[in-house]
């Protein structure tokens, strides 16, 4: 879970930084991220690294299950008296929840995009890139279902930054890096993340709907 847990993390900065791109309305913005997204489909190298994305994501996703359900397992009875607020936090007892709640998010986002770059029919742009850049705005100014869709996307970072809140931290425990002095370092990084990471992803298609004119 760790492993993977950070793998997964990295490419979520990376792929922000790319889809920070959408930002830029302009036609030659949007060329700009249809050439990107041209790129990040067919270098070889980057392709290699996608497949090992989807596996990460299924290993993930699948571990974690059974990690609740091991969990539950080995706890068939409930606690008489339960306080658990006094020595762990909601997102790291609810972590099967949260990404539950990115699952979903995930299998709706690459249906939207993923799918359509590769297999959708989608227009060119001037430059003879597919024009991905029409489909993600589109999708976000698409009347009431665009608002929905907005409202999902930020329903869903939330879901990934309290998610982060725990499992950035929690990762390196699990690496067994575990040191008075790095601890706090290591946990105020995660908390960074946590928070400034879903913040600018939901930025990006509640700007893009606000754009609609
Ligand atoms: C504002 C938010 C986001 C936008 C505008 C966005 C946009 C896109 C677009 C346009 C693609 C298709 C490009 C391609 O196939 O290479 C894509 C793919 C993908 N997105 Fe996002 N994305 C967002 C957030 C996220 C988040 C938060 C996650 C993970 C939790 C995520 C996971 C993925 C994955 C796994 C793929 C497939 C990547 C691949 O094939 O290499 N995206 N996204």
């Amino acid at each position: 879970m760790a492993i993977t847990g950070l793998f997964l993390i990295s490419f979520l900065i990376v792929h922000l930084l790319g889809n920070l791109q959408l930002l830029d309305l302009s036609i030659e913005g949007q060329e700009k991220f249809n050439a990107y997204a041209k790129f990040m489909t067919s270098f070889p190298l980057i392709k290699i690294v996608s497949y090992f994305l989807y596996a990460s994501i299924l290993f993930h996703a699948v571990d974690g299950i059974v990690l609740v359900m091991q969990n539950r397992k080995a706890r068939p009875e409930r606690y008489k008296s339960w306080k658990p607020n006094n020595n762990s936090i909601w997102a790291s007892r609810n972590m099967g929840l949260l990404g539950t709640i990115i699952l979903a998010f995930i299998i709706m986002h690459m249906g939207q995009f993923w799918y359509q770059m590769h297999w959708g029919e989608i227009g060119v742009d001037a430059q003879g890139n597919k024009d991905l850049a029409t489909v993600v705005i589109k999708t976000y100014q698409d009347g009431t279902a665009g608002m929905i869709i907005v409202a999902l996307y930020v329903i869903s970072m939330a879901a990934i930054g309290f998610h982060l809140w725990h499992g950035f931290a929690s990762a390196f425990q699990t690496f067994g890096l575990n040191h008075k002095r790095y601890n706090p370092i290591i946990e105020k990084l995660g908390y960074g993340i946590s928070v400034l990471i879903p913040l600018a992803y939901a930025f990006i298609p509640v700007f893009i709907l606000m754009a609609k004119n």
